[in-house]
Protein backbone atom coordinates (compact mmCIF):
# COMPACT_ATOMS: atom_id res chain seq x y z
CA UNK A 1 0.00 0.00 0.00
CA UNK A 2 1.40 3.62 -1.15
CA UNK A 3 0.14 6.78 -0.24
CA UNK A 4 0.76 10.19 -1.44
CA UNK A 5 0.88 12.95 1.07
CA UNK A 6 0.54 16.53 0.67
CA UNK A 7 1.16 19.13 3.45
CA UNK A 8 0.51 22.93 2.72
CA UNK A 9 -0.87 23.97 6.48
CA UNK A 10 2.16 26.98 7.07
CA UNK A 11 5.42 27.89 5.46
CA UNK A 12 6.32 24.49 3.77
CA UNK A 13 4.95 23.02 0.82
CA UNK A 14 5.53 18.84 0.97
CA UNK A 15 4.98 15.99 -1.29
CA UNK A 16 5.68 12.59 -0.12
CA UNK A 17 5.08 8.64 -1.31
CA UNK A 18 5.60 6.61 2.08
CA UNK A 19 4.49 2.81 2.13
CA UNK A 20 2.95 0.67 4.72
CA UNK A 21 6.13 -1.30 4.90
CA UNK A 22 7.38 2.06 6.68
CA UNK A 23 9.69 2.97 3.38
CA UNK A 24 9.53 6.65 2.36
CA UNK A 25 9.53 6.47 -1.61
CA UNK A 26 10.25 10.08 -1.99
CA UNK A 27 10.10 13.29 0.14
CA UNK A 28 10.40 17.06 -0.54
CA UNK A 29 10.09 20.07 1.24
CA UNK A 30 10.27 23.38 -0.10
CA UNK A 31 10.89 25.95 2.50
CA UNK A 32 9.51 29.62 1.72
CA UNK A 33 11.83 30.75 4.17
CA UNK A 34 12.94 33.56 1.54
CA UNK A 35 9.99 34.45 1.23
CA UNK A 36 8.88 35.33 4.79
CA UNK A 37 12.42 36.32 6.22
CA UNK A 38 11.97 40.44 5.53
CA UNK A 39 8.10 40.30 7.49
CA UNK A 40 10.35 38.22 10.50
CA UNK A 41 7.26 36.24 10.19
CA UNK A 42 4.77 33.61 8.05
CA UNK A 43 2.85 35.65 5.82
CA UNK A 44 -0.59 33.49 5.58
CA UNK A 45 -1.02 35.40 1.93
CA UNK A 46 2.75 34.53 1.13
CA UNK A 47 2.26 31.32 2.35
CA UNK A 48 -0.71 30.41 0.21
CA UNK A 49 0.47 32.23 -3.35
CA UNK A 50 3.45 29.95 -2.73
CA UNK A 51 1.67 26.57 -2.18
CA UNK A 52 -0.41 27.36 -5.83
CA UNK A 53 2.93 27.78 -7.43
CA UNK A 54 4.99 24.52 -5.54
CA UNK A 55 2.80 22.13 -4.80
CA UNK A 56 1.15 20.68 -8.49
CA UNK A 57 5.11 20.33 -9.63
CA UNK A 58 6.41 18.60 -6.43
CA UNK A 59 3.77 16.03 -7.21
CA UNK A 60 5.22 15.36 -10.49
CA UNK A 61 8.85 15.32 -9.37
CA UNK A 62 7.95 13.39 -6.25
CA UNK A 63 6.13 10.64 -8.68
CA UNK A 64 8.69 11.07 -11.15
CA UNK A 65 11.76 10.27 -8.60
CA UNK A 66 10.27 7.22 -7.30
CA UNK A 67 9.31 6.31 -10.77
CA UNK A 68 5.56 5.70 -10.27
CA UNK A 69 2.55 7.11 -11.74
CA UNK A 70 -0.87 7.85 -10.26
CA UNK A 71 -2.24 4.45 -11.05
CA UNK A 72 0.44 2.77 -8.46
CA UNK A 73 -0.83 4.88 -5.22
CA UNK A 74 -3.55 4.00 -3.37
CA UNK A 75 -4.73 7.03 -1.27
CA UNK A 76 -4.29 10.51 -1.50
CA UNK A 77 -3.65 12.43 1.71
CA UNK A 78 -3.86 16.18 2.08
CA UNK A 79 -3.65 17.82 5.22
CA UNK A 80 -7.41 19.44 5.90
CA UNK A 81 -6.55 21.70 8.74
CA UNK A 82 -5.92 22.97 11.59
CA UNK A 83 -3.38 25.62 9.84
CA UNK A 84 -3.26 28.99 7.67
CA UNK A 85 -6.34 28.58 6.07
CA UNK A 86 -5.59 29.88 2.65
CA UNK A 87 -2.29 27.46 2.49
CA UNK A 88 -4.78 24.42 3.91
CA UNK A 89 -7.53 25.08 1.16
CA UNK A 90 -4.62 24.71 -1.40
CA UNK A 91 -3.60 21.19 -0.45
CA UNK A 92 -6.85 20.35 0.07
CA UNK A 93 -7.94 21.20 -3.34
CA UNK A 94 -5.40 19.88 -5.17
CA UNK A 95 -5.47 16.69 -2.81
CA UNK A 96 -9.59 16.48 -4.09
CA UNK A 97 -8.51 16.88 -7.88
CA UNK A 98 -5.85 14.15 -7.73
CA UNK A 99 -7.94 12.09 -5.85
CA UNK A 100 -11.31 12.39 -8.13
CA UNK A 101 -8.53 12.18 -11.52
CA UNK A 102 -7.06 8.90 -10.13
CA UNK A 103 -10.10 7.43 -8.55
CA UNK A 104 -8.18 6.37 -5.68
CA UNK A 105 -9.92 7.85 -1.57
CA UNK A 106 -9.25 10.69 -0.09
CA UNK A 107 -7.81 11.20 2.60
CA UNK A 108 -8.53 14.77 4.87
CA UNK A 109 -5.74 14.62 7.49
CA UNK A 110 -5.76 16.02 11.04
CA UNK A 111 -2.13 18.31 10.55
CA UNK A 112 -1.55 17.31 14.34
CA UNK A 113 -2.39 13.61 13.62
CA UNK A 114 0.07 13.65 11.31
CA UNK A 115 2.51 14.73 13.93
CA UNK A 116 1.24 12.65 16.53
CA UNK A 117 1.30 9.43 14.15
CA UNK A 118 4.81 10.21 12.62
CA UNK A 119 6.97 8.39 15.64
CA UNK A 120 5.26 5.58 14.27
CA UNK A 121 6.51 6.08 11.21
CA UNK A 122 10.02 6.38 12.52
CA UNK A 123 9.72 3.47 15.27
CA UNK A 124 8.17 0.33 13.92
CA UNK A 125 8.09 -0.90 17.38
CA UNK A 126 5.89 2.01 18.65
CA UNK A 127 2.69 0.49 19.64
CA UNK A 128 -0.65 2.22 21.32
CA UNK A 129 -0.55 3.79 24.04
CA UNK A 130 1.81 6.70 24.46
CA UNK A 131 2.43 9.49 26.41
CA UNK A 132 3.05 12.57 23.73
CA UNK A 133 4.30 15.87 24.04
CA UNK A 134 3.17 17.42 21.08
CA UNK A 135 5.50 21.02 20.54
CA UNK A 136 5.19 23.10 17.75
CA UNK A 137 4.51 26.47 16.79
CA UNK A 138 0.96 26.68 17.45
CA UNK A 139 0.70 24.07 20.15
CA UNK A 140 2.01 23.10 22.92
CA UNK A 141 0.12 19.97 24.28
CA UNK A 142 0.37 16.71 26.26
CA UNK A 143 -1.58 13.76 24.82
CA UNK A 144 -2.71 10.01 25.86
CA UNK A 145 -2.62 8.41 22.10
CA UNK A 146 -4.80 5.38 22.57
CA UNK A 147 -5.23 4.43 19.15
CA UNK A 148 -5.52 6.23 15.19
CA UNK A 149 -7.96 8.87 16.33
CA UNK A 150 -7.97 8.34 19.69
CA UNK A 151 -6.45 11.17 21.68
CA UNK A 152 -6.79 12.29 24.96
CA UNK A 153 -5.64 15.50 25.90
CA UNK A 154 -4.26 16.38 29.29
CA UNK A 155 -2.91 19.37 29.21
CA UNK A 156 -2.54 22.69 26.75
CA UNK A 157 -0.92 25.71 27.22
CA UNK A 158 -3.46 28.53 28.49
CA UNK A 159 -1.33 31.10 26.65
CA UNK A 160 1.60 30.72 23.60
CA UNK A 161 2.30 27.73 22.64
CA UNK A 162 6.24 27.02 22.78
CA UNK A 163 7.29 27.57 18.94
CA UNK A 164 5.98 30.65 19.42
CA UNK A 165 7.98 31.58 22.39
CA UNK A 166 11.30 30.28 20.68
CA UNK A 167 10.37 32.68 17.29
CA UNK A 168 9.35 35.88 19.79
CA UNK A 169 12.92 35.35 21.47
CA UNK A 170 15.01 35.16 18.12
CA UNK A 171 12.97 38.33 16.93
CA UNK A 172 13.77 40.10 20.57
CA UNK A 173 17.14 39.21 20.08
CA UNK A 174 17.54 39.93 16.20
CA UNK A 175 18.71 36.18 15.59
CA UNK A 176 16.66 36.03 12.36
CA UNK A 177 13.96 33.99 10.66
CA UNK A 178 13.12 31.21 11.46
CA UNK A 179 13.62 31.30 14.93
CA UNK A 180 13.74 28.03 17.05
CA UNK A 181 16.56 26.70 14.98
CA UNK A 182 18.56 30.39 15.68
CA UNK A 183 18.19 29.93 19.47
CA UNK A 184 19.43 26.76 19.65
CA UNK A 185 22.33 27.66 17.62
CA UNK A 186 23.00 31.00 19.62
CA UNK A 187 21.95 29.27 22.79
CA UNK A 188 25.24 26.10 22.01
CA UNK A 189 27.72 29.19 23.18
CA UNK A 190 25.58 30.52 25.83
CA UNK A 191 25.51 30.86 29.52
CA UNK A 192 22.29 30.79 31.01
CA UNK A 193 22.78 31.19 34.47
CA UNK A 194 23.55 34.90 33.46
CA UNK A 195 20.20 35.73 33.57
CA UNK A 196 17.45 34.40 35.61
CA UNK A 197 13.88 33.99 33.83
CA UNK A 198 10.82 32.70 35.23
CA UNK A 199 9.66 28.84 34.65
CA UNK A 200 5.95 29.55 34.52
CA UNK A 201 3.53 26.76 36.38
CA UNK A 202 6.63 25.34 37.80
CA UNK A 203 5.23 22.66 40.00
CA UNK A 204 1.34 23.12 39.70
CA UNK A 205 -0.64 20.01 40.26
CA UNK A 206 -2.22 20.27 36.44
CA UNK A 207 0.31 19.28 33.69
CA UNK A 208 -1.08 22.73 31.67
CA UNK A 209 2.01 25.23 30.00
CA UNK A 210 2.32 28.95 29.74
CA UNK A 211 4.60 30.34 28.46
CA UNK A 212 3.89 34.30 27.89
CA UNK A 213 5.53 35.44 31.51
CA UNK A 214 8.65 34.00 30.10
CA UNK A 215 8.67 35.95 26.49
CA UNK A 216 7.57 39.01 27.87
CA UNK A 217 10.34 38.82 30.50
CA UNK A 218 12.93 37.87 27.50
CA UNK A 219 11.90 41.22 26.19
CA UNK A 220 12.19 43.37 29.31
CA UNK A 221 15.54 41.72 30.36
CA UNK A 222 16.92 42.31 27.21
CA UNK A 223 15.51 45.80 26.85
CA UNK A 224 17.13 46.71 30.10
CA UNK A 225 20.41 45.19 29.16
CA UNK A 226 23.68 47.85 28.98
CA UNK A 227 25.31 46.15 25.79
CA UNK A 228 23.52 44.32 23.71
CA UNK A 229 26.18 42.15 21.87
CA UNK A 230 26.49 38.58 20.62
CA UNK A 231 27.65 36.67 23.85
CA UNK A 232 24.82 38.69 25.18
CA UNK A 233 22.66 37.21 22.63
CA UNK A 234 23.69 33.94 23.39
CA UNK A 235 23.43 34.03 26.85
CA UNK A 236 19.72 34.94 27.11
CA UNK A 237 19.11 32.58 23.94
CA UNK A 238 20.40 29.75 26.27
CA UNK A 239 18.24 31.04 29.69
CA UNK A 240 15.41 31.01 27.69
CA UNK A 241 15.94 27.56 26.07
CA UNK A 242 17.00 26.22 29.85
CA UNK A 243 13.70 28.13 31.45
CA UNK A 244 11.71 26.63 28.54
CA UNK A 245 13.24 23.22 28.83
CA UNK A 246 12.74 22.94 32.58
CA UNK A 247 9.06 23.84 32.10
CA UNK A 248 8.16 21.24 29.41
CA UNK A 249 10.20 18.79 31.57
CA UNK A 250 8.12 19.74 35.18
CA UNK A 251 4.27 19.58 32.82
CA UNK A 252 6.05 16.28 31.23
CA UNK A 253 6.72 14.42 34.23
CA UNK A 254 3.21 15.37 36.11
CA UNK A 255 1.78 13.62 33.23
CA UNK A 256 3.71 10.60 32.82
CA UNK A 257 1.68 9.92 36.10
CA UNK A 258 -1.78 10.00 33.70
CA UNK A 259 -0.76 8.09 30.79
CA UNK A 260 0.83 4.73 30.28
CA UNK A 261 3.60 3.90 27.49
CA UNK A 262 6.94 5.24 26.41
CA UNK A 263 7.05 9.28 26.55
CA UNK A 264 6.89 10.33 22.79
CA UNK A 265 7.83 13.78 21.56
CA UNK A 266 6.77 15.09 18.52
CA UNK A 267 6.68 18.60 16.44
CA UNK A 268 8.94 21.64 14.92
CA UNK A 269 10.20 21.78 18.60
CA UNK A 270 10.96 18.62 19.11
CA UNK A 271 13.83 18.76 16.66
CA UNK A 272 15.83 20.51 19.57
CA UNK A 273 18.79 18.57 20.79
CA UNK A 274 18.64 20.30 24.02
CA UNK A 275 15.03 19.54 24.55
CA UNK A 276 15.69 15.86 23.40
CA UNK A 277 18.29 15.26 25.90
CA UNK A 278 16.30 16.68 28.71
CA UNK A 279 13.14 14.51 27.69
CA UNK A 280 15.48 11.45 26.87
CA UNK A 281 16.67 11.78 30.86
CA UNK A 282 13.02 12.35 32.26
CA UNK A 283 11.96 9.24 31.01
CA UNK A 284 15.26 7.35 31.80
CA UNK A 285 14.54 8.82 35.91
CA UNK A 286 10.96 7.20 35.17
CA UNK A 287 11.85 3.99 33.65
CA UNK A 288 10.01 4.94 30.40
CA UNK A 289 11.06 4.16 26.97
CA UNK A 290 11.61 7.74 25.32
CA UNK A 291 10.95 7.84 20.81
CA UNK A 292 11.71 10.53 19.15
CA UNK A 293 11.68 10.99 15.02
CA UNK A 294 14.54 12.10 13.40
CA UNK A 295 14.89 16.11 13.30
CA UNK A 296 13.25 16.30 9.85
CA UNK A 297 10.27 14.37 10.79
CA UNK A 298 9.82 16.60 13.64
CA UNK A 299 9.38 19.97 11.38
CA UNK A 300 6.68 19.95 9.22
CA UNK A 301 6.90 17.68 6.24
CA UNK A 302 4.42 15.34 3.76
CA UNK A 303 5.88 11.88 5.05
CA UNK A 304 4.16 12.56 8.33
CA UNK A 305 0.71 13.12 6.47
CA UNK A 306 1.73 10.12 3.72
CA UNK A 307 1.82 7.54 7.14
CA UNK A 308 -0.95 9.32 8.95
CA UNK A 309 -2.88 8.63 5.82
CA UNK A 310 -1.71 4.54 5.94
CA UNK A 311 -2.51 4.22 9.29
CA UNK A 312 -5.93 5.24 8.26
CA UNK A 313 -6.78 3.76 5.22
CA UNK A 314 -5.42 0.70 7.22
CA UNK A 315 -8.28 1.14 9.16
CA UNK A 316 -10.69 2.03 6.49
CA UNK A 317 -11.04 5.63 7.31
CA UNK A 318 -11.66 7.37 4.02
CA UNK A 319 -13.05 10.82 3.39
CA UNK A 320 -15.56 12.21 1.11
CA UNK A 321 -14.78 15.09 -1.75
CA UNK A 322 -17.03 17.60 0.63
CA UNK A 323 -14.02 17.19 3.16
CA UNK A 324 -14.10 20.74 4.65
CA UNK A 325 -10.61 22.85 5.20
CA UNK A 326 -10.56 23.75 9.35
CA UNK A 327 -8.51 26.38 10.52
CA UNK A 328 -8.95 25.08 13.75
CA UNK A 329 -9.23 21.37 14.46
CA UNK A 330 -8.57 20.10 17.61
CA UNK A 331 -7.15 16.64 18.55
CA UNK A 332 -9.30 15.56 21.64
CA UNK A 333 -12.38 17.80 20.21
CA UNK A 334 -13.95 16.54 24.00
CA UNK A 335 -11.31 18.55 26.28
CA UNK A 336 -12.39 21.20 28.47
CA UNK A 337 -11.79 24.65 27.80
CA UNK A 338 -8.54 25.53 30.30
CA UNK A 339 -8.66 28.93 32.33
CA UNK A 340 -6.76 31.74 30.99
CA UNK A 341 -6.41 29.14 27.53
CA UNK A 342 -5.84 32.12 24.26
CA UNK A 343 -8.31 28.97 23.29
CA UNK A 344 -6.42 27.26 20.44
CA UNK A 345 -7.85 24.40 18.33
O1 LIG B 1 5.71 21.58 13.54
P1 LIG B 1 6.24 22.81 12.92
O2 LIG B 1 7.28 22.67 11.83
O3 LIG B 1 5.09 23.70 12.36
C1 LIG B 1 3.88 23.81 13.05
O4 LIG B 1 3.03 22.89 12.89
O5 LIG B 1 3.77 24.78 13.83
O6 LIG B 1 6.84 23.71 14.09
C2 LIG B 1 7.39 24.96 13.84
C3 LIG B 1 7.91 25.53 15.13
C4 LIG B 1 8.40 26.95 14.97
O7 LIG B 1 7.92 27.74 16.04
C5 LIG B 1 9.91 26.79 15.01
O8 LIG B 1 10.58 27.93 15.51
C6 LIG B 1 10.04 25.62 15.97
O9 LIG B 1 9.01 24.75 15.59
N1 LIG B 1 11.35 24.97 15.83
C7 LIG B 1 12.26 24.90 16.82
C8 LIG B 1 13.39 24.26 16.26
N2 LIG B 1 13.12 23.97 14.96
C9 LIG B 1 11.87 24.41 14.71
N3 LIG B 1 12.21 25.31 18.10
C10 LIG B 1 13.31 25.09 18.86
N4 LIG B 1 14.42 24.51 18.40
C11 LIG B 1 14.52 24.08 17.12
N5 LIG B 1 15.64 23.51 16.67
ZN1 LIG C 1 3.47 21.21 12.19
Amino acid sequence: MIVLGLESSCDETAVALVGDDRLILASRIASQDESHRPFGGVVPELAARAHVERLTPMVAEVLGEAGLGLDDVDAIAATAGPGLIGGVMVGLVTGKALAMASGKPLLAINHLEGHALSPRLADADLEFPYLLLLVSGGHCQLLAVEGVGRYRRLATTIDDAIGEAFDKTSKTLGLGFPGGPAVERAARVGTAARFPLPRPLLGADEPHFSFAGLKSAVLRSWQQLAVQDDAARSDMAAAFQTAATDCLVDRTARALALADGPLVVAGGVASNQHIRAALAALAGRHGRRFVAPPPWLCTDNAAMIAWAGVERLGLGLVDTLEAPARARWPLDPGAATVRGAGVRA
